[in-house]
Order: C-alpha cells, then sequence, then structure tokens
C-alpha cells in the first residue's frame, strides 16, 4: 500500500516528539494502520538547532508555506504555533493545495478554525486537531465517535494545566500567587506571553473548539466569557478550604434557553469530586450526554509525549481513510442541507 507522506512543520516539543514515535514505532504505525507512514520534509525556524532526533532523512523547507505546498506531501502537519503568521499561511495552502492537515494549535482554531474547516470541506481535505484540546485526552474522538449517539447536555472541565498547577501549589505549599507564578515561569510551565495561560485566553481557545464539536455550532471563542487567575489569593484559596472547595479555573459550556453559554473562569469545586482532587498540571473533561449521564476524562494536557500522542491519533485515522470532519458545524453540508430545505416548497 502506498505509504502515507507527512510534512511537518515545527519541531519544538511537539514536532520533536511526533518525530520520534514516527521513526521509532515505524512498524507498529504500518500495522495498526494498514500503510506505512513516513515523514518526506520538516521546517523550523532555524536549520542547525539539534533538537535530539535525527533528521538527515528528511528534506529541509526553511519556508513552511512551501512545505505545504510540496507535491510529495499528503498530510500537513501544523506544529508551530500562533493564531496567525505562518501558521495560518501554511495552513491555508496546504488546504488550497488539497493535503490533508493536522495540528495542535488551538490559538490558529479558535480565531480561524471555521473558516478553515469550511475551506477544508470545499477543497476535499480532511482537517484534524485533537491535541488543540486537552493534549494527551482523545476528547474529540470520545465525542465524535463514542459518543455520537447522545444529545450532549453540558461539557466542562480544567483544561490549562499551568494555571492548574498554580492553583493547586498555592493551595498545598500555602504560597501566594506572585510566588508560584514565578515558579512556573523558572518550571518552564508558562506560554511566551503568560497571559494565555493565567488570563484563562489557552484554556477558552480549548473551550470554543470543545463546544462548537459538543453542541454543533461554529467556532465562537468571541463569545467565551473569560476571566483568569491572576486576581486569586492565598486568602480566596483558604476560605474556599475550609468550605470544602477548592478553586480551579473551570471552562462551562452549555445550551440554555439564550443559546450556547461558554464561561471559563476560577470556580469552586467541591473538594472530594473528581474536579477538586485534579492535582497539578493534569487536565480533565467531564461530558454530560443524554444517555451516558456523565463521562469523566483525566490525563496529561500538555508535553512531548501526550500532545505527540494526539496528533499521531489523528495521522493514524488520515491513514486508515476515516474522513469525517470533526469540527462542530459540518459547515457545507449543514448549510446545503439547509438551503436544499428552503428550496423545497
Ligand atoms: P515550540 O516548542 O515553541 O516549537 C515551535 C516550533 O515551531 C519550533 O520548532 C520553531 O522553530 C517552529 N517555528 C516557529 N515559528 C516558525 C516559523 N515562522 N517558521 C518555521 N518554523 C517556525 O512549541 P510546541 O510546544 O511544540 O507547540 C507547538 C504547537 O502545539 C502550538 O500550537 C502549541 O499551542 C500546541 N500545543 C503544545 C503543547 C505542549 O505541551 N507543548 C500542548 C498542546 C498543544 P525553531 O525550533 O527553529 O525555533
Ligand atoms: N499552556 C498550556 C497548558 C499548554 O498549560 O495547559 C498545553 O496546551
Amino acid at each position: 500500500t502506498a505509504p502515507l507522506r507527512l510534512g511537518i512543520a515545527g519541531l519544538g516539543t511537539v514536532g520533536a516528539g511526533v518525530v520520534k514515535i514516527v521513526r521509532q514505532k515505524a512498524n507498529l504505525l504500518a500495522v495498526r494502520s494498514g500503510r506505512p507512514i513516513e515523514i518526506v520534509a520538516v521546517s523550523a525556524r532555524s536549520r542547525n538547532k539539534d533538537r535530539g532526533v535525527n533528521l538527515s532523512d528528511y528534506a529541509w523547507e526553511d519556508d513552511p508555506v512551501a512545505l505545504a505546498k510540496r507535491d510529495d506531501v499528503d498530510v500537513f502537519v501544523e506544529l508551530m504555533g500562533g493564531s496567525d503568521g505562518p501558521a495560518k499561511a501554511a495552513t491555508e495552502a496546504a488546504i488550497a493545495t488539497g493535503k490533508h492537515v493536522v495540528t495542535a494549535n488551538k490559538a490558529l482554531l479558535a480565531h480561524h478554525g471555521q473558516a478553515l474547516a469550511e475551506a477544508a470541506e470545499e477543497a476535499g481535505s480532511i482537517l484534524r486537531f485533537e491535541a488543540a484540546v486537552a493534549g494527551g485526552i482523545p476528547v474529540i474522538k470520545a465525542l465524535t465517535e463514542g459518543l455520537a449517539g447522545n444529545d450532549i447536555t453540558r461539557v466542562m472541565g480544567v483544561m490549562n494545566g499551568t494555571c492548574n498547577y498554580i492553583l493547586t501549589r498555592m493551595q498545598s505549599a500555602g504560597l501566594p500567587y506572585d510566588e508560584v507564578f514565578e515558579e512556573a515561569n523558572q518550571l518552564g510551565y508558562l506560554e511566551a506571553d503568560p497571559n494565555l495561560d493565567v488570563g484563562g485566553i489557552d484554556a477558552g481557545h480549548k473551550l470554543s473548539l470543545l463546544s462548537s464539536i459538543a453542541f454543533g455550532t461554529k467556532v465562537d471563542f468571541d463569545n467565551v466569557h473569560l476571566e483568569g487567575i491572576q486576581r486569586i489569593t492565598i486568602e480566596d484559596i483558604e476560605q474556599a478550604a475550609d468550605m470544602g472547595f477548592r478553586i480551579k479555573l473551570l471552562g462551562v459550556a452549555q445550551m440554555t434557553g439564550r443559546g450556547l453559554e461558554q464561561r471559563m473562569s476560577p470556580c469552586l469545586v467541591p473538594e472530594q469530586s473528581p474536579l477538586g482532587q485534579l492535582e497539578g498540571g493534569t487536565n480533565m473533561v467531564v461530558i454530560e450526554g443524554d444517555q451516558v449521564e456523565q463521562i469523566v476524562l483525566r490525563g496529561p494536557g500538555a508535553g512531548e509525549g501526550p500532545t505527540a500522542s494526539a496528533v499521531m491519533g489523528d495521522v493514524m485515522d488520515i491513514a486508515r481513510g476515516l474522513s469525517i470532519t470533526t469540527f462542530g458545524q459540518p459547515a457545507n453540508t449543514l448549510s446545503k442541507a439547509k438551503a436544499a430545505r428552503a428550496d423545497t416548497p
């Protein structure tokens, strides 16, 4: 069978992790997907950086857009990050030239996901983004596949490991926010722009993607009510503990009489609940559906292995020929169906 040929743009934490899996598990991946998975070309900013992986077998492109357009690439794997710039340009170029796309980039999708999904649908490309929400937890697969027979009533969870680390560390060590923030900084947990983490923006990006999938609505990041953790004090945490609660940066998306409600804000959760017990950088997503009642998924929301694992899950689906688009609003299908209904006398 013909190999599935990958072009990987971005060779940082996640990109290097994906290269390692493809190199180290070649046989397993081929057996599981029914065809070899090969990397043909890669791109990053600096060609000579040591990334702890052997890249000598692959073509190098300085320009990720050129990589995205290569004729020998079947799947463009976008692992650069950023809501605009090269990530957006290269993803658009990949779709325009008929490639499938796998990305971990929640910022890109929260801002441009709807347009990209519609372009992909038009071009016959598959756009996958399991790694963009809750890292290694296969929550998008759970919603679109295992729970496909449910009406989803609510999705909620802790989707930013850095904030959960800061809040649990404040609680367990009795340390003030500023001190734990600096600790998180020293440990390399914070995004280059820390406000993405502590301002709730990164988690809000993830919630907007998840709620779009859960409720079949357009991605609507602008209407996520956002509140970060910067103003949480040690006194807040202690008072909550006295009443048997923990403070968590909790995302909640639910359909109400006023439409879709999406909130990402610090909330009190009972100490003894699964969310209350969630420690450190771990993520948890709680899905409620009319048939299953409640499902709780817990796992690593970040890091090389977990995030690369989710990227590879998407790659494997494409290799197997699974062509469902996982975005919430099957844009053309739905709008065409609606238009057809409107035309019907
Ligand atoms: P990273 O370590 O900062 O790596 C980014 C990579 O992109 C680097 O290799 C960098 O090149 C390359 N790059 C940046 N700008 C570029 C440009 N203009 N042209 C070509 N290459 C460029 O980032 P990461 O942590 O792997 O994250 C990648 C994506 O995964 C992001 O969207 C992130 O939000 C998402 N994600 C990450 C995690 C995680 O745990 N890290 C979890 C979930 C999702 P150089 O190496 O040469 O600088
Ligand atoms: N900054 C993010 C977090 C990285 O802390 O969860 C993973 O998306």
